[in-house]
């Protein structure tokens, strides 16, 4: 057996079956402790989000957070986060741009202040509305020369974020960080905000068997054979997945 690093949305993706959680969490806890293997935390909730989370949950201490939908990567044991990734994002970056620009659309509610962070300015919207607003939205601010990217997640939540960012790319960027080679790296996820963790298609993807339908969709139109999608739900479709491609035993 040797190390991997094991990346995981939490909310309906390792959230979700408590018991299901207590088993994966001996297995990656002792594969941890046996062989290195890092664990990582990929979510599009804030900090203060995450440890509300971690206080209801039994999570591993993680070795590396990555939070807002991969827009703060923080390293256990650092206060603040990475900073040559807030260097990277920072690059034509306007959020006040981008706050005044949404501004005019009555169907973006604002999501809660906790949620609102320096390169992630999230909004509920209704799935109905979704399919008029988002184009039109991107393409506004688009011709502003903002370099942005809009995730839509679970038929109800808009994130925009710098183009440069996403899970995914966080995830480059700790593989290279690292010295961890995609065939060493297994990402997980329910929802839209997940479809960026198995974009570059190299590292081994778990997609949980109660996925969100946009997720589910865009694997139909994107079939990789490195992608898994599982029978189970939420932590013992993980455990299916990692058992699939050889990471624990069977
Ligand atoms: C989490 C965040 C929220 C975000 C959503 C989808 O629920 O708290 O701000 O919109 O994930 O990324
Ligand atoms: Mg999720």
């Amino acid at each position: 057996m040797q190390p991997f690093l094991f990346v995981t949305d939490l909310d309906h993706t390792l959230v979700g079956d408590d018991a299901a959680l207590a088993v994966l969490n001996q297995q990656l806890s002792q594969h941890r402790e046996a062989y290195g293997t890092k664990i990582v935390y990929a979510t599009g909730r804030s900090r203060q989000l995450y440890h509300e989370l971690a206080t209801e949950k039994n999570l591993l201490e993680p070795d590396i957070l990555v939070l807002s939908v991969g827009t703060e990567i923080y390293h256990q044991g650092q206060p603040d986060p990475a900073p040559q990734w807030v260097e990277q994002l920072s690059h034509q970056w306007n959020r006040e741009q981008i706050v005044a620009t949404t501004a005019h659309y009555a169907d973006l509610i604002p999501q809660p202040e906790s949620e609102q962070q320096p390169f992630k300015v999230s909004f509920y919207l209704s799935e109905e509305a979704s399919q008029e607003v988002l184009p039109r939205l991107e393409s506004q601010l688009k011709q502003k020369q903002l370099n942005i990217r809009l995730i839509y997640s679970s038929g109800q939540d808009l994130d925009i974020i710098p183009g440069v960012a996403s899970k995914g790319a966080a995830v480059t960027f700790l593989q290279q960080q690292l010295g961890i080679e995609p065939d060493r790296t297994v990402v997980c996820g329910d929802s839209g905000n997940d479809i960026a963790l198995f974009e570059a298609g190299k590292d081994k993807g778990i997609i949980v068997g109660n996925a969100q339908s946009e997720l589910v969709q865009w694997h139909n139109t994107n079939p990789n054979p490195n992608r898994y999608f599982a029978q189970s739900s939420c932590a013992g479709g993980i455990l299916e997945g990692l058992k699939h491609f050889g990471f624990l035993e069977p």
